[in-house]
């Protein structure tokens, strides 16, 4: 019991029991962000779904506030599902979500919040006009959920949101909707964009990146020379959310991605490990887009009721354009995570020999921020060295020797116990590619994390672009039951849920490793600190 409580994150936001699915509606509003999430009120398990509400000063320290929407109407009386949030020119918020009728029909509703004055948005009233919108002709009832933010189209003055569905060929598909006021809709013909075979896509989300500057963009800010616009799918098949970068036409009222081979639901994902359901909002007081994900459990529902909560938020990301490659996002955890840096350890050229592992010496493993930096010695990335063809690290035998190549697996083992009975290693991995080409591969292995017998272990992980004359870069949070990585500055990140039996509190430690067969690699930097635990806790509100 005591390991099952070790579970609980420091610095992650989580409820404070039960179950928790989605963000929704996330939002900043005088001097206080909202986070409103999907939850289960009653037990730690799917199911009642309600919108639970919490607010911060900073996206780390929350309060949580009572539940914001309930199933009482007929219209959502099978749960409160997922939504997002408007901000209308006069100052107005509306919030567009799907609720689960009486007969599981999925429907689109509006609310809004009874009292602009109050910074806490505590009470929201559900539109009389409630359900605003019922699923199309030749839409399946239950394909029809999670209105995006909508934008505002100058061209044609109207606002249109996005609502992702499948067709009867098992194709997704995007839906675009326009209305002047929220309540009446029109469903604008064709499709905003399609991919085959991708099925439901849930929790669409759309929003302009900006290509020569690292200021985040608003959802409306129209189409233009430095203007991409990103379509994200969260895949009801493999629960993996995918985006892709490509250009917006708000009057053909489609989207082209830039790359077709790198299409939605078939190319990049957000997160290579368990990340689901995730949803931007543009903060106006930073002037940046945020990214929040849900990271559910991987252990088992008897675990999860016994502990009695799960699934955690990951730390808030922010999402620009990367400038450097041209053909990815980069996500960063924000900035006012390094508010609970407290004291650091640096390292500087530390060997890794061919095979081994090396300890770094910390006071304590489970609470971390990590940045380094590794080179491979003595070869160049781009020379030409002998290097294994193909890779793939979620085929692969992991970081175990098993798994061992000529330039790779190297990196660190998080949470891991003297003997590394338990460990999770973060690694890098140079393969060639069928081209002859290098390629770096940015990998986690949770095969050895955990002793438990109820985990599903994964080795998670994709390629990361590494463009000529840059180091290998990774920066990695590690909270109890969550790591969180970012190669080369946020172009592949990767979340896992870690359940330690052994490797916990105290015996919690970290270490780097090599186990490439071809050279020895080099920890250019490390700096670790330890990390604070965030303020969570409930709202003190009078009774
Ligand atoms: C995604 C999802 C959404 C739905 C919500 C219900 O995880 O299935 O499509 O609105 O969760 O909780």
């Amino acid at each position: 019991n005591a390991m099952l409580k070790w579970q609980r994150t420091g610095f992650h936001f989580q409820p404070e029991k039960n179950w928790m699915n989605d963000p929704d509606g996330p939002l900043f509003y005088k001097g206080w962000y909202h986070l409103f999430y999907q939850y289960n009120p009653d037990s730690a398990v799917w199911g009642n779904i309600t919108w639970g509400h919490s607010v911060s000063r900073d996206l780390i320290h929350w309060l949580h506030l009572p539940l914001a929407f309930v199933p009482d109407h007929w219209y959502d009386a099978n749960g409160v599902w997922t939504g997002s949030a408007t901000f209308l020119p006069d100052g107005r918020i509306v919030m567009v979500y799907t609720g689960s009728t009486t007969e599981a029909v999925q429907v689109q509703n509006l609310a809004y919040p009874a009292d602009l004055d109050d910074p806490l948005l505590l009470n929201w009233i559900k539109s009389d006009a409630n359900p605003v919108l019922l699923p199309p002709p030749g839409i399946g009832a239950k394909d029809f959920r999670d209105p995006t933010t909508a934008w505002y189209d100058a061209a044609t003055e109207a606002w249109k949101l996005a609502i992702g569905s499948k067709d009867q060929n098992h194709t997704g598909i995007c839906l675009i909707y326009r209305t002047n006021d929220f309540i009446d809709y029109e469903l604008l013909p064709g499709v905003l964009h399609s991919v085959p075979g991708t099925g439901m896509w849930e929790c669409i989300d759309f929003y302009p990146v900006s290509t020569n500057s690292e200021v985040g963009l608003d959802t409306s800010v129209p189409p233009g020379p430095s203007v991409r616009h990103v379509l994200k799918a969260s895949l009801d098949d493999d629960k993996h959310d995918y985006y892709a970068i490509g250009t917006y036409d708000p009057v053909a009222e489609k989207w082209v991605p830039e790359d077709v081979e790198a299409d939605v639901g078939i190319g990049l994902r957000y997160d290579y490990g368990r990340y689901y359901a995730s949803k931007t909002f543009f903060d106006t007081a930073k002037r940046r887009r945020v990214l929040w994900g849900w990271t559910g459990e991987t252990d088992s529902e008897q675990a999860d009721l016994l502990k009695g909560w799960a699934s955690v938020m990951t730390i808030p990301r922010t999402v620009l354009f990367d400038q450097k490659t041209g053909s990815n996002l980069l996500q960063w955890p924000v900035e006012e995570v390094e508010s609970l840096r407290l004291s650091s350890r640096d390292f500087k050229n530390i060997n890794i020999g061919i095979g081994s592992v090396v300890p770094l010496n910390i006071s304590r493993a489970t609470q971390l921020d990590i940045v380094a930096e590794f080179e491979i010695e003595g070869k160049s990335l781009t020379a030409t060295v002998e290097a294994d063809i193909g890779y793939n690290c979620s085929t692969s035998r992991g970081a175990a020797a098993a798994g061992r190549g000529v330039l790779g697996p190297f990196g660190f083992l998080v949470l891991s116990d003297q003997d590394l009975s338990e460990q999770t290693a973060v690694y890098f991995y140079v393969a060639r590619n069928v081209d002859g080409e290098l390629e770096t591969f940015f990998c986690q292995d949770e095969l050895r994390s955990s002793k438990a017998d109820d985990i599903v272990k994964r080795v998670y992980g994709s390629t990361v672009p590494v463009l000529s004359g840059e180091i290998l870069t990774v920066r990695i949070l590690v909270d109890h039951s969550i790591v969180e990585s970012f190669a080369q500055g946020g172009r592949t990140c990767i979340t896992s849920r870690i359940y330690p039996t052994k490797a916990i509190d105290a015996a919690a430690k970290l270490f780097l490793f090599n186990n490439g067969t071809g050279a020895m690699v080099t920890a250019k930097s490390i700096k670790i600190w330890q990390m604070n635990s965030a303020f969570i806790r409930p709202f003190p509100l009078e009774a």
